[in-house]
């Protein structure tokens, strides 16, 4: 047994053909959550998740709602004394939209220049799949499951979680665990892994205003009632100060701010700056004064505004007062700020701010509140060892920008730690179209993710004995 892992790095390396080929398989499908039309295809992505348990030698069961996309879940024969490792991830992507902004087809994965392209390949199939794999071949290789591990990959992470948060209500004990591992996110750049040791969170919500009961001429009306669009946008632009803070009253109360032990720590790592305006085609830093652009990014909330739209899109001129405008509009939150406190305050400042002649609706959308994680655990040093064998560097550690909004849930409810192992980087171009995934991130990842189970078995043991 003791030299199972290089066996398993072995075979890891005489298969990358067909990892590659399942990989492929995976991103055929456009399991698009959002979209009621894809609905065939997420039930078609959930039963592939759910065979490839099965070529695993493991039952995988649908966990299924009427109206929710199924989660797809299995587990290992559980073997007393061993630590429990939940794996969780998503099948579903984000939708691929204008079909002319990709080089080539969203759902036709093509590789180019050592990377695998299409929609979902780095959010999250991608990701997902270095887990499975690594996990097939440790029983593979050994004919015998390194830990006990729960699967949970869902099908609604875009889409907020509902058929998750319910099993997670009703059948938490089903998923007691010691460990839950993730990759969801991003290396801190290329060659250069990260481990997460935090999320913001997310409070979302659609603004609809309301004006006339039909749209008007804007010659014979204009100048006699309030325009929606241009309410709409007076009330937006009472969101943030000049120079970048969230204006509405309250909103920072409950932030939870960096330590200067923290700041040290960030300030440390090796972010160019020059580079980050470069890569994103922008020419001036902008932001909450006061901070450096990765405390921006990671450790400070946000407000944006996601879409806008109102009165007349098409070509030319068309004058017009339009009846109805909206926004969606997002809040990205810190540690300690709670979605609810938010929603609160949003709804209290919008009935100050309101022109009077026009009503408006807030709709919610999504809200979960921001995570961190211990870093003081034996499975982040496992994980540090794990990714430093296969990457062969050591990981630094980051916080993220972006949510994962069951992560908090799991922490609450399950108590266990939270491993946030990004393989991917910020030039995926997840959510935007020609979305990619390094090749060798992928195997990295999955060799990175079998080496894991083998630290995390040495501290199963050193606790036993
Ligand atoms: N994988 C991302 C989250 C993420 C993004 C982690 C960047 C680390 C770095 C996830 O799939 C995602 O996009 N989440 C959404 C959640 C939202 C729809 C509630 C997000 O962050 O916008
Ligand atoms: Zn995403």
């Amino acid at each position: 047994m003791d030299n199972a892992i290089a066996r398993v790095k072995d075979f890891l390396e005489a298969h990358r053909t067909t990892a590659e080929q399942f990989l492929s398989e995976f991103l055929a499908i456009p399991s698009v959550s959002a979209d009621p039309q894809h609905r065939p295809d997420m039930k078609r992505a959930a039963e592939w998740v759910a065979q490839f348990f099965s070529q695993m030698g493991l039952a995988a069961e649908l966990i299924q709602s009427p109206t929710g996309h199924p989660v797809v879940y299995a587990e290992t024969p559980h073997c007393e004394g061993m630590p429990t490792v939940l794996i969780y991830g998503h099948y579903d992507v984000q939708p691929a939209e204008d079909p002319t902004l990709w080089q080539t087809p969203p759902f036709e994965p093509t590789i180019r220049g050592g990377a695998i392209y299409a929609r979902g390949a780095s959010d999250d199939k991608g990701q997902v799949l270095t887990h499975l794999l690594s996990v097939g071949a440790w029983y593979q290789v050994t004919k015998s499951w390194p830990l006990n591990f729960k699967f949970v990959i869902e099908g609604e992470e875009e889409v907020g979680s509902s058929v998750l948060e319910k099993f997670l209500d009703e059948q938490a004990d089903r998923l007691a665990c010691d460990c839950i591992v993730i990759s969801d996110g991003n290396q801190f750049g290329p060659d250069q892994p990260a481990i997460t040791y935090g999320l913001r969170g997310i409070a979302y919500f659609e603004l609809r205003v309301k004006g006339p009961h039909r749209d008007l001429h804007s010659g014979s009306f204009g100048g006699t009632v309030t325009n929606p669009a241009t309410a709409l946008t007076r009330m937006l632009g009472q969101f943030m100060t000049q120079d970048g803070r969230v204006a509405i009253p309250g909103f920072y109360d409950d932030v939870l701010p960096l330590s200067n032990e923290e700041r040290r720590r960030l300030r440390e790592l090796p972010f160019d700056e020059p580079a980050f305006w470069a890569s994103l085609g922008v020419e001036t830093a902008w932001g909450e004064p006061g901070y450096t652009v990765l405390e921006r990014r990671w450790a400070r909330p946000t407000f944006e505004v996601c879409g806008l739209w109102g009165g007349y899109q098409g070509d030319g001129a068309k004058t017009v007062i339009p009846a109805n405008a909206g926004a969606k509009i997002s809040f990205r939150l810190v540690p300690h700020q709670d979605p609810d406190r938010i929603r609160e305050a949003l709804l209290s400042y919008l009935a100050q701010i309101c022109p009077p002649g026009v009503q408006y609706e807030v709709i919610d959308l999504h809200a979960s509140p921001a995570v961190l994680t211990s870093l003081d655990s034996p499975y982040i040093k496992a994980a540090e060892n794990a990714v430093k064998m296969a990457f062969s560097r050591s990981p630094v550690f980051t916080r993220e920008g972006g949510s994962i909004p069951i992560v908090s849930r799991f922490q609450q409810r399950l108590g266990a730690d939270v491993l946030l192992l990004g393989w991917g980087q910020d030039d995926d171009n997840t959510h935007a179209p020609n979305e990619k995934f390094s090749l060798a991130d992928f195997h990295r990842g999955t060799l990175a993710s079998a080496y894991l189970w083998e630290f995390i078995r040495q501290i199963g043991k050193a606790t036993d004995s």
